[in-house]
């Protein structure tokens, strides 16, 4: 980017002084995701002046401790240690029961600090505890007053609630009512942490700010779209959730649901939250009802023992906390259509699996072959169709293969890469995605956050695959096995391995 251009100038927008109060401050989701982000902020400028970070979880703590133990828990190589006592000073404790007593007494202590802070009344509410206590937060926040825009709190309150947002269509129809009873829908942010990736964002400007790819992004051009999120890690100690969850609850439901219709929605009239939210959900409410009961459009599989980076690693069922012949899928391949004129009859598959040969998250749009293959009796049969690669990860970039002639007096053609790849033509530090969320909930913004009839079309699409697969019979019979470090079950390696290509 040239010196001078508008994109290196500031932010106009500097949000209001508030207060971000983190309920399950002593969890993990705190330590390593929150309190990293927020002070990353820190160190950009970017944070609110003033701010006031308050952790509320139940164990006794005062200031000091929980900023000492915030301080031990920093992941290792965080950047800008020198600047963290500046950060601390930021940080307070407040103890919490969950009950109403509890709450009455938060508020008034929120009220204390708002007048010695000059916070304003503004405040947000981040809910990083397990998704059982949603619900009863929510309660307690609208029954202290604290959700209220008037009266008690005099400035915004918002909430942030993170994932899983409900475990299926009722559960999730159920939290939105709870939430809907305190809360307007203006004042709640749900978080998808793949919607603030740089790339994820890129997609919508890459598509809509160029003119030249719209008009092959359809079913005359397109043979199939390919989106695979695979991960090297296995389950860590997650299993009280993950046994529960699953790949496709996981995974599915919300981040690849969130590439999908990012990558197959109309161009919105205007680009705000509103017009990009009411063309994701038509998305949504045009996926073709999956009704495979044979399984053929779906495949599952968990991981057995096996070599990550060449050392031994325990199958899914020997992990800890996993219960003994357990049928959780920890992978699963879907094959998704969209019936409206754009995509009818072109496949989407959806790929997501632990435990995979290395982390890798792209969309792939795979073109149709040249209608006449004229190299054919010189080459025979094997000219290779253009592909465009939204990569995430390792890389964020964008590739482009096309053919070319290879030099020489033989014709003999190769693919070749177009690569714009992120961190090479931008310098500049890009925001961590929760830093990102974070920034955005602080100035109002639900650009990146799910809406509540997008995250209730998505269950609904969803639940009757999860009721389907949930069948013991079913997941009996469907439920392959992989070993640890490869592309998923045998069936699906081919389609997989060639999605996750170099
Ligand atoms: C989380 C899932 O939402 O996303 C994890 O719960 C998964 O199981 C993670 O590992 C992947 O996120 P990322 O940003 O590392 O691709």
């Amino acid at each position: 980017m040239k010196p001078g251009h508008p994109c290196d100038l500031p932010s106009a927008v500097t949000p209001a002084p508030c207060t971000i109060v983190i309920f399950g401050a002593s969890g993990d989701l705190t330590s390593r995701k929150l309190i990293p982000a927020l002070f990353s902020l820190h160190l950009q400028g970017k944070l609110p002046e003033p701010v006031t970070i308050v952790g509320c979880a139940r164990s006794p703590l005062s200031d000091n401790q929980f900023r000492e133990q915030l301080f031990a828990r920093l992941p290792p190589g965080t950047k800008g240690l020198e600047k963290w006592p500046d950060f601390a000073a930021s940080l307070h404790y407040q103890p919490v029961t969950y009950d109403r007593q509890s709450f009455l007494k938060l508020a008034a202590y929120l009220g204390e600090l708002d007048h010695a802070q000059g916070t304003g009344g503004n405040r947000i509410f981040d809910l990083a505890v397990p998704p059982g206590l949603y619900p009863v937060i929510a309660e307690l926040l609208g029954e202290s007053g604290l959700s209220r825009e008037t009266g008690l709190a005099e400035g915004w309150a918002r909430i942030i609630v993170e994932k899983p947002f409900g475990r299926d269509l009722p559960t999730a129809i159920a939290l939105n009512a709870v939430l809907h009873e305190h809360f307007r829908e203006e004042q709640i942010f749900r978080i998808d942490h793949y919607l603030a990736k740089e790339t994820v964002q890129n997609t919508l400007i890459f598509r809509f700010a160029n003119s030249i790819f719209e008009p092959l992004w359809n079913r005359h051009h397109i043979e199939y779209v390919g989106i695979i999120a695979a991960e090297e890690l296995g389950l860590g100690s997650r299993a009280g959730y993950y046994e529960d969850a699953g790949v496709l609850r996981d995974m599915f439901q919300n981040h690849l649901m969130q590439l999908l219709v990012l990558t197959a929605m109309e161009p919105p009239a205007r680009f705000d939250s509103q017009s990009v939210q009411d063309e994701k959900t038509k998305v949504m409410r045009s996926l073709r009802d999956f009704g495979a009961k044979d399984g053929s459009r779906l495949h599952l599989g968990q991981y057995g023992p096996g070599h990550i980076n060449g050392l031994p690693v325990p199958g899914y069922r020997d992990e800890p906390g996993v219960r003994q012949g357990s049928t959780t899928p920890t992978f699963a391949l879907m094959e998704l259509f969209i019936d409206n004129w754009r995509w009818q009859d072109v496949p989407f598959y959806l790929v997501s699996g632990k435990r995979l040969p290395r982390k890798q998250t792209r969309i792939i749009i795979q073109f149709r072959e040249v209608p006449h293959r004229l190299f054919r009796d010189v080459l025979g049969d094997t000219i290779g169709a253009n592909r465009l690669t939204i990569e995430t990860f390792p890389e964020e970039a964008i590739r482009l293969s096309f053919q070319t002639k290879n030099p020489g007096t033989s014709i003999c053609l190769r693919a070749m890469d177009m690569d714009f790849v992120y961190h090479e033509h931008y310098q500049s530090a890009t925001l961590d995605a929760y830093a990102r969320v974070l920034l955005d909930c602080m100035a109002g913004d639900h650009m990146l956050f799910w809406r509540q009839d997008g995250i209730e079309q998505s269950w609904a699409f969803l639940t009757p695959v999860l009721e389907l697969c949930e069948e013991c019979r079913f997941r009996e019979q469907h439920l392959q096995f992989y070993p640890a470090g490869t592309w998923g079950p045998e069936q699906t390696r081919p389609i997989v391995s060639r999605m996750a290509a170099e």
